[in-house]
């Protein structure tokens, strides 16, 4: 009946004693055999189970013998028990049917990065190899299936980045040389024409340094081990924007904008001088930038309970709420053309982003077009 933990008794006669000592040797022997098999069984399904990557092994048939929860999880399977069934029947993906037939029938190893439209998109890398019994007969395929879409994701960052960078060096590289052919052609002859074309030099080279920095900025704010070096100390806060708003005057007297200035000179702040201070003058450059002559901006720094926050309106062109949610972007322009006219990259946000993060704020932004917009640091206390 199965019940291989009841023993015979011993039997005194000679005969039936040993008959009945090795039948609970027998029992004992098998019992020990089911344990250590339930055993493995528990520990190969927990070794399955813990797998960070989907396990799915299917039959010459391609029907599945076994799996763990994270194939569902990952190619979102609702089905509760999956055993028995053909993988057409449960996952809708020709690449993948196509995979596991050239692994069945043709290529006994493969790897290759699928793509799934589930839920979302996703893209998982497969492995198949060949299942063999005792007598070396194929009997099915094993199927790893590994999550790669965020580094896919990751991947294409870098490539954006790559290729962002390179397109914003080439243009003021590409006006250095035109005007460097152009001397060399002749105009280095006629004193009028030399100092135009050094002009348009002087101001691309300007340009290039000026990038060149704000991406060396971003790589440090994207440095862990230089953010735990950074020094925070309590500064006045009136005082970083006087510095600020001084910094930008130039471009503020030429547009005839007027700054107003809404603080407590008292007001203190716990923040790293210089960095708070270039978020500061990020945003004024960039009211500036984009507000019409003879307007006003307006600067405020409010001390609340538990933080403080600076903001900057001005009364300049705004921008649509479409483009608000990628605003904050490495090179995200709301006009590309037109902001690369006057003279941006779209990394100032970028970099008042991550400033206002390592003070451990965050920065937000309130727009109308037409109207104008309000950007807002906010740093804890
Ligand atoms: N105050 C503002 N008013 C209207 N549009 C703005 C304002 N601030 C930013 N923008 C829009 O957001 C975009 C991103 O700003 P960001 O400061 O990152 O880049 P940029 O000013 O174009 O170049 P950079 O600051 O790198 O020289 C700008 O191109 C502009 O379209
Ligand atoms: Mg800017």
């Amino acid at each position: 009946q199965g019940k291989l933990e009841t023993r015979i008794p011993h039997f005194q006669s000679e005969e039936l004693g040993s008959l009945s000592d090795s039948m609970n040797e027998m029992a004992s022997q098998l019992n020990r055999r089911i344990d250590t098999i339930v055993q493995q069984r528990n520990e190969r399904e927990a070794i399955l189970s813990s797998l960070a990557e989907g396990v799915l092994a299917l039959d010459m048939n391609e029907k599945v013998v076994n799996y763990n929860t994270k194939v569902l999880e990952l190619l979102e399977i609702s089905d509760e028990n999956i055993i028995g069934k053909s993988v057409q029947e449960i996952v809708r993906n020709n690449e993948l049917h196509d995979f596991i037939d050239s692994i069945l029938h043709g290529i006994e190893n493969e790897e290759k990065d699928l793509h799934f439209k589930l839920s979302s998109e996703k893209y998982i890398a497969v492995y198949g190899t060949i299942l063999i019994n005792h007598e070396n007969k194929k009997i099915g395929t094993v199927i790893v299936l590994n999550d790669i879409t965020k580094l896919k994701r990751l991947d294409k960052i870098r490539r954006d980045f790559v290729a962002n960078v390179s397109h914003e060096l080439r243009t003021p590289i590409t006006a250095i040389k035109g005007s460097v052919e152009t001397l060399l052609d002749g105009a280095l002859d006629d004193s009028e024409s030399a100092r135009k074309f050094t002009q348009i030099i002087n101001r691309h080279t300007s340009r290039l340094i000026s990038i060149v920095e704000d991406l060396l900025s971003l790589a440090k704010f994207e440095n862990e081990s230089v953010l735990h070096t950074m020094q925070f100390e309590t500064e006045n806060l009136f005082n970083i924007i006087e510095l600020s708003v001084l910094a930008v005057e130039q471009k503020s007297t030429a547009k005839n904008i007027k700054i107003l200035l809404e603080c407590d000179k008292e007001l203190t702040i716990h923040a790293q001088h210089k960095y708070l201070e270039q978020a500061i003058i990020n945003l004024l450059d960039n009211a500036l930038k984009y507000s019409d002559n003879n307007t006003t901006i307006t600067i405020q720094a409010v001390r609340k309970t538990d933080k403080t926050t600076i903001s900057i309106t001005d009364q300049g062109c705004g921008i649509p709420s479409n483009h608000l949610p990628r605003l904050f972007e490495r090179f995200y322009r709301v006009e590309s053309a037109r902001s690369r006219e006057m003279g941006g990259t779209g990394l100032g946000l970028a970099i008042v982003k991550h400033i206002a993060r390592i003070h451990n704020g965050n920065v937000e932004v309130h727009s109308t077009p037409n109207e104008g917009s309000t950007f807002s640091i906010h740093i804890p206390h």
